[in-house]
């Protein structure tokens, strides 16, 4: 078994002199064309993830590869800019590395963010769903090296994903903002392809609203490390045989960038009110 919070934590504790502090209000993850709508930030410090010992980059189009701190509000905000996905053939330490970090720097909200496939009829592109749940097949395997000694208490804690008081401030800040967030099933695909019409059909099936390939393992570690954490997703296409187009990643990254504004209004409003 590895203990990641000890294995990462000569790079936290270089981070922790590199940022001046020990704590942040905010932690963010921030997904396919989710980077550019955090620009209303007073940053502080960037740092790119390889001049961090031990990260490799990330080669994902529209996942820059960029830890910040900034401020807003007198809120103390560190945001990783693109993560790691398992399906790129990353290390599942470096995926949930990000949570280790909420974890070692006592974060008061972990909030994770991603591109999906809305599967759901009533979802289009460019709408924002904040997950109500998770669900796939073996979502959990990969993460038994890091819990191989996991409590009973552990376990059920993920059933408390995702935190509600986190969840009723996001769901809030959104009626705020006039921004129709829906609310959804994230079906987790492992990954690296993208689903077939089947398995859309198959998802939708067993409830599932969007689909995805991130975010599960980070936010399973976060809820176990009693964090509070919650998900929200912006549906970039229609999955798979939903609608005729083919997918493409271009495609994901373009729909995120138009509604930049909308997902900045939302955070701005979130910021404030955390
Ligand atoms: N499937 C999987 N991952 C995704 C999708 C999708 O349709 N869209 C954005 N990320």
């Amino acid at each position: 078994m590895i203990d990641i919070n000890e294995y990462f934590k000569p790079v936290l504790t270089f981070l922790e002199d590199f940022f001046d502090r020990q704590e942040f209000d905010i932690v963010f993850v921030l997904g396919s064309g989710f980077s550019e709508s955090l620009d209303f930030l007073d940053y502080k410090l960037k740092i790119n993830y390889t001049d961090i010992a031990e990260l490799p980059d990330t080669s994902v189009f529209g996942h820059k590869g960029v830890l910040t701190y900034g401020e807003y509000k007198n809120k103390k905000i560190l945001s990783f800019h693109g993560r790691f996905h398992y399906y790129e053939g990353h290390s599942m330490k470096y995926v949930l590395f990000p949570a280790v970090a909420a974890n070692y720097f006592k974060t008061k909200s972990f909030i994770l963010t991603n591109a999906a496939g809305g599967i759901n009829q009533y979802f289009a592109p460019g709408d924002l769903m904040i997950c109500k749940s998770f669900a796939g097949f073996n979502i959990k395997n990969e993460l038994s090296d890091f819990f191989s000694r996991i409590t009973l208490e552990q376990k059920n804690k993920f059933l408390q994903f995702p935190d509600e008081q986190l969840n009723k401030i996001i769901l809030n800040a959104a009626l705020k903002s006039n921004i129709h967030l829906k609310e959804g099933v994230y079906w987790y695909n492992k990954g690296p392809c993208y689903e077939t019409p089947a398995e859309v059909q198959m998802a939708r099936i067993l409830g599932a609203d969007a689909v995805g390939m991130s975010t599960v393992p980070e936010a399973y570690f976060a809820a176990v490390s009693n964090i509070p954490v919650c998900a929200i997703s912006c549906i970039t296409n229609y999955a798979a045989g939903i609608s005729t187009t083919k997918l493409n990643h271009e495609e994901v990254h373009e729909q995120a960038m138009l509604i930049k504004d909308k997902i900045r209004a939302l955070f701005t409003t979130i910021i404030t009110d955390i």
